[in-house]
Order: structure tokens, then C-alpha cells, then sequence
């Protein structure tokens, strides 16, 4: 075992219980984290089993109590829970900020999220820790060792934004869920879900973002061999705010009445764009076979195909040709 990685989970760890003991112990923590996620509709067992903290509205709470304790400043600064200025001065990275630690995916905290409480457009929403040797963004989810179980058994995983849709689906009874957190999908997120599932659902926000990113997702879901579907919500929810307020129940309804594969989904977003003119319909067939393209499994792209003519009005072997010639321009 390397040392200095070990060193870097236990500074880690130690700031994870700091941040709790400050939302559940002090009065600001008290008054203005808890109740943060109080009025969120988060229930306390989540609050706990996600272990949410809150970060002191001052310059070095952490570094202050954990250099007192005898962490070094080192690991401190290397998980970028402390931000060195000047040479010589420190201070904290997050500050005022209600805390999601972000586990492995066997548990332990290898990095946070800290969300602002404040509305000014001008405060990042989210800061987050830095890539460190212990916490590589790319190949982290969200949520993973709370959800790979579930994962497993129900042979699914719910693919989301965020932290706090994560915690809300988790908290509706819907424990398979993930969160790529912001980033674009990885490959390396992809693979990592793999290891529990091939079937992957993409439940992203219903704003232009969210759809732009479901489109990127889903190829590389494809091409890594995975089944995916995609979940649209209305324009402004996301499934945070869906299940928040229509519930666990209306939430599974929606989620099993608008999934869509992702032939569905990919023509109906782009069919959307083209509207009547006849070049950009013609556009979205190649686009579409091109998806298909990535499908390493022949079987399986063949059904895509037919679902495709019959749903473009075009012939099967007017597509097939169209993906001979992609894959053979790949090889
Ligand atoms: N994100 C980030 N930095 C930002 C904005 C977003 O890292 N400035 C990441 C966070 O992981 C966030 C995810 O992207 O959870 C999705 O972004 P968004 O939909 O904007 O935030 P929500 O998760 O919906 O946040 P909230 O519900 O708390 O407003
Ligand atoms: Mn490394
Ligand atoms: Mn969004
Ligand atoms: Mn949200
Ligand atoms: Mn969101």
C-alpha cells in the first residue's frame, strides 16, 4: 500500500467528519446547512448515510483543526482541501458551503462537492475538489458504492447530473442511481459501470444541456457495447426536483412511459431541429447510422436498423449500405 495515497484517504476522512460535526453541532451549521437540506425535502437518514456536512463561513476552519490534530499540510494541500497563498498562508478551499463527499466505489471520501447557499449568479453553484491521487474525476461516479448493489440486482443503472439527484431518487426508494456530476460522460464512467450492468438509463436534466449531453452519452454507451435508454423530463425538472414534487411513484411512471431507446430518442431530438426541410432530414438518417455504427454487436445493430427504416420511411438497404460504408471508412 502506498503511504501517501493511505494519507490523502485519511485527510480525506477526517475532513468528511469535520464537515458533519459542523452541520450537526454548531449553531451556523445548524441553522443554515441543515436546514439547507431540510427545506431541499432531504430526510434525515439520507442526510447521514451520504454523510452531508457543512463548511464554516470562514478562511480556515478545516485547516485549522486538522493541522491542530496533526495532519500534515501536505496531504492537506495535495486534496486541494486547502489552498496555499503567499508561501506561507493557508486557507480553505470550500467555505460557507454545504458538503457532498464523493466515495469510491468501495466507500471511501476521496473528494467533495460543495454547493453554495447563496443565489448570486456571480458564486459558482458548485465547487469541487481538485483532481488529486486519489480522486481522478473521470473515472468516478457519484453515488457508486451506495448504488452498485442495487445496480446489480436490478440489472440497471439510472445514469443522472447530479449530487442532489442522486440523493432524492436514493431517497424515493430508487437505489440504482449514479451521477456523472457535471462532467461529460467518460469512457472510463462507462466501463466502471459495466463491472454491475450492461443496461444503462440516462435520466438528464430536461434543458438543452442536459439533452446535448444525453446525445454525446449515448454513443459512447454504444460503443462500449451497453444497452441504453433515455428518459427526457420537462424543460426545468430535473429528477431532483421531478421526484421531489410529484414523487416516487409518478417518478417510476414517468420514467417507464416516456423511456425511450435510443433510435426514439436521438430522431425525435434531431427531427425536432430539422423541421420540413428535406436536407436535414437526410442529415439525421446518416446521423443515426452512425450511431448504429458504434454497435460492436451485428445482431443487435440489425434490429436498430429495421426500428429505423420503418420509423424514417426509408429503406432497410438504403441504411445498410449507409453503414457499410461507415464501418468500412472506420477500418
Ligand atoms: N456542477 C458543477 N459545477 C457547477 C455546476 C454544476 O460541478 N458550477 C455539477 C454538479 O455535480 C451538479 C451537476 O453538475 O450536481 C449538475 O448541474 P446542475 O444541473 O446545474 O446542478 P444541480 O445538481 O441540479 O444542482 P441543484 O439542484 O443543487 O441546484
Ligand atoms: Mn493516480
Ligand atoms: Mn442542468
Ligand atoms: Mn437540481
Ligand atoms: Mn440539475
Amino acid at each position: 500500500i502506498n503511504d501517501r495515497r493511505e494519507s490523502l484517504y485519511i485527510v480525506s476522512g477526517f475532513a468528511s467528519k469535520f464537515f458533519q460535526q459542523q452541520m450537526f453541532e454548531t449553531d451556523e451549521g445548524k441553522s443554515i446547512g441543515l436546514s439547507y437540506f431540510k427545506e431541499r425535502g432531504f430526510r434525515d437518514d439520507i442526510i447521514k448515510k451520504f454523510e452531508l456536512g457543512y463548511s464554516p463561513d470562514v478562511w480556515d476552519s478545516l485547516t485549522t483543526a486538522a493541522t491542530s490534530e496533526g495532519y500534515n499540510i501536505q496531504f492537506l494541500e495535495e486534496t486541494g482541501l486547502t489552498i496555499r497563498k503567499d508561501n506561507d498562508k493557508f486557507y480553505d478551499r470550500f467555505r460557507g458551503r454545504v458538503m457532498f463527499p464523493i466515495h469510491s466505489f468501495t466507500g471511501r471520501v476521496i473528494g467533495f462537492g460543495g454547493r453554495t447557499l447563496k443565489t448570486d449568479k456571480a458564486v459558482p453553484k458548485y465547487v469541487n475538489s481538485p483532481e488529486s491521487d486519489i480522486y481522478h474525476k473521470s473515472n468516478v461516479l457519484y453515488g457508486l458504492s451506495f448504488a452498485k448493489k442495487a445496480i446489480r440486482d436490478l440489472d440497471n443503472c439510472y445514469l443522472v447530473e447530479g449530487y442532489a439527484d442522486v440523493l432524492s431518487v436514493h431517497q424515493a426508494g430508487i437505489e440504482n442511481v449514479v451521477a456523472s456530476s457535471g462532467t461529460s460522460l467518460t469512457v472510463d464512467q462507462i466501463r466502471l459501470i459495466k463491472r454491475f450492468t450492461e443496461n444503462v438509463t440516462i435520466l438528464y436534466d430536461g434543458d438543452d444541456a442536459g439533452i446535448k449531453a444525453s446525445l454525446r452519452g449515448l454513443d459512447m454507451i454504444l460503443e462500449e457495447g451497453l444497452n441504453v435508454k433515455v428518459v427526457l423530463f420537462p424543460d426545468g425538472d430535473d429528477p431532483d426536483s421531478y421526484v421531489q414534487k410529484f414523487g416516487s411513484a409518478a417518478f417510476k411512471t414517468h420514467i417507464e412511459q416516456s423511456k425511450k431507446d435510443f433510435i426514439l430518442f436521438k430522431t425525435g431530438v434531431l427531427l425536432k431541429d430539422a423541421g420540413k426541410d428535406p436536407i436535414k432530414r437526410a442529415g439525421i438518417i446518416r446521423e443515426v447510422v452512425e450511431s448504429i455504427a458504434k454497435i460492436p454487436d451485428g445482431i443487435k445493430a440489425s434490429v436498430f436498423v429495421r426500428e429505423c427504416s420503418s420509423l424514417l420511411q426509408i429503406e432497410e438497404r438504403v441504411l445498410i449500405s449507409e453503414l457499410n460504408k461507415i464501418r468500412a471508412a472506420k477500418n
